[in-house]
């Protein structure tokens, strides 16, 4: 997508804002050479159809047929916020099919300040609500037209700002999405790792691959079992990116990268089960948090751990009632091979804190059925040993619309994960999923602060979000580590 500015005052595709006391939000110049438009404009502003509706977006042709989408920004409801008008106009530039479309600003004297200071807000939402993910259909009559947003005004150094890290932001959501929404006959684990290093080329981040002959070496034993009954090897990808500021913590995010998780010997029932290709949302969202960090590099330092790993059922496959050794040396038996989220992740967690040392870990995945059935698709699950972490993510979270919802963790848990033959085993039974699956995870980060993030629910499908597709990757996780990294402060 092209985003620029332009002060040219004819567009056939116009986006107006239009406030409460019913005054267009345009320039002056805009104004003068638009006259028609602007008197068919307080025409309509006035008529009663438009005073009775609640609507916000109204599109509407004026007489020489310029396209209007005007935007009654008091007409929404107080919970509607500039992400999610921008995430509705969107979705609205595509099915209207604009090939460009005009964003009409009002001069920079104007008392209402509101588009110029939520400019990134509008825009980070119009990029989210505007992708569509068609790379299969060969039909491409139907595909997106929308290539050209123009800022109807002066360019100027904070307006310029916004635009940037709205597109940063946004297209960066966007990786995550295109990487969680392919099928897994098209994004195998090595997959993945080309993806991983091509952002880290493009972004100046550090690179490099674990292999499964390294990952022997490093006894990394829970997440070669789950690799094991795959024909495609595993790797654990590690990007990092290193701030000037040589006093700066170090931040460590690790995202559950699962190609498609079939079950394992504890094999999933059939349907529904091609939802699974979506079970590397935390891996995409480390990817895309890290291709944020890369670009508009934040005072902290940022390690991504992304472990991409097949889990398939075959000859090979680890079973059920099998005891795997951690890299830390912990003993798992496995009551389920379909649990197999936390084995990856607690290895790349042991590896990473003791190989990095950082300040404070995140991880994030689909993890469980059981945080779906909690929070559904409006909160991320977090489990943390930290309430500085906790605050922190809860206020990047606010910030990115992606609410985290703390659940509780108390000892009396820990019951439910013991192995009687081992230090500890994978599943804690029916209930209380998504906490038995932190606290398994908890026991693998020592003393460092730490959160666990379980994003199964608002990983895709999610409805009703104006700035999220209606089917599909949602990218979520991104946008809010990327905002965690980008409010550190090291002192
Ligand atoms: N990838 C799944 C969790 C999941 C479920 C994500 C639904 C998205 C939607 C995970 O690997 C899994 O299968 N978890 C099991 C754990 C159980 C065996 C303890 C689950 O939640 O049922
Ligand atoms: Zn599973
Ligand atoms: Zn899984």
């Amino acid at each position: 997508m092209i985003i620029k500015f332009s002060e040219k005052p004819n567009y056939q595709n116009v986006i107006i804002f239009v406030n409460k006391a019913g005054d267009i939000l345009v320039s002056n110049t805009w104004k003068d050479k638009n006259k028609k438009t602007v008197s068919f404009l307080k025409d309509f502003i006035s008529s009663a159809k438009f005073g009775k509706s609640k609507e916000l977006l109204h599109h509407i042709f004026a007489q020489d047929l310029t396209e209007i989408l005007l935007v009654a920004i008091d007409n929404t409801p107080k919970q509607l916020s500039f992400l999610k008008i921008g995430g509705k106009l969107g979705k609205t530039v595509l099915k209207c099919k604009f090939k460009d479309v005009a964003l009409v600003f009002p001069d920079q004297n104007s008392r209402d300040k509101r588009l110029a200071n939520n400019l990134q807000s509008i825009l980070e939402g119009l990029l989210l609500g505007c992708y569509e993910y068609n790379a299969f259909q060969t039909d491409k009559s139907q595909a997106r037209v929308f290539k050209t947003l123009i800022i109807n005004c002066k360019k100027n150094k904070t307006l310029g700002q916004q635009v940037d890290n709205a597109k940063i932001m946004a297209e960066s959501a966007n990786v995550s999405r295109d990487c969680s929404n392919k099928p897994g006959n098209h994004f195998l684990p090595v997959d993945f790792k080309k993806v991983c290093q091509q952002v880290a080329k493009e972004t100046s981040l550090k690179f490099e691959a674990l292999s499964e002959n390294q990952m022997k070496k490093l006894n990394m034993n829970c997440l070669l079992g789950v690799s094991q009954g795959s024909e495609n090897p595993a790797y654990l990808n590690i990007m990092s990116y290193q701030t000037k500021n040589k006093k700066a913590q170090t931040l460590m995010l690790v995202g559950k990268g699962i190609t498609f998780d079939s079950g394992g010997i504890s094999l999933k029932p059939s349907l529904g089960m091609g939802e699974m290709k979506h079970d590397m949302s935390g891996g995409a969202a480390v990817l895309g948090a890290m291709r944020i960090i890369g670009l508009m590099k934040p005072d902290v330092n940022v390690i991504g751990l992304i472990p991409a790993v097949e889990n398939l059922p075959d000859g090979k496959a680890f079973r059920p009632g099998d005891v795997l050794t951690a890299s830390n040396g912990k003993t798992v038996e496995i009551g389920s091979t379909d649990a197999e989220g936390r084995l990856i992740l607690c290895d790349a967690l042991a590896y990473g804190i003791k190989r990095f040392k950082p300040d404070a870990v995140v991880d994030i995945a689909t993890l469980t059925g059981a945080c779906v059935v909690a929070l559904g698709s409006y909160n991320i699950g977090m489990i943390p040993n930290n309430p500085d972490i906790t605050a922190r993510l809860k206020a990047a979270g606010s910030q990115t619309e992606e609410y985290v919802w703390e659940m509780p963790a108390n000892d009396e848990y820990e019951e439910l994960i013991k192995s009687k033959i081992a230090d500890l085993n994978n599943i804690g039974g029916r209930w209380g999923g998504m906490i038995t699956a932190g606290i398994f995870l908890r026991h693998f980060v020592g003393k460092t602060p730490w959160a666990h993030l379980d994003i199964a629910g608002v990983s895709n499908d999610v409805k009703h979000i104006d700035f999220q597709p209606d089917h599909g990757a949602t990218g979520s996780g991104a946008r809010l580590l990327a905002q965690l990294a980008l409010n550190w402060t090291s002192k």
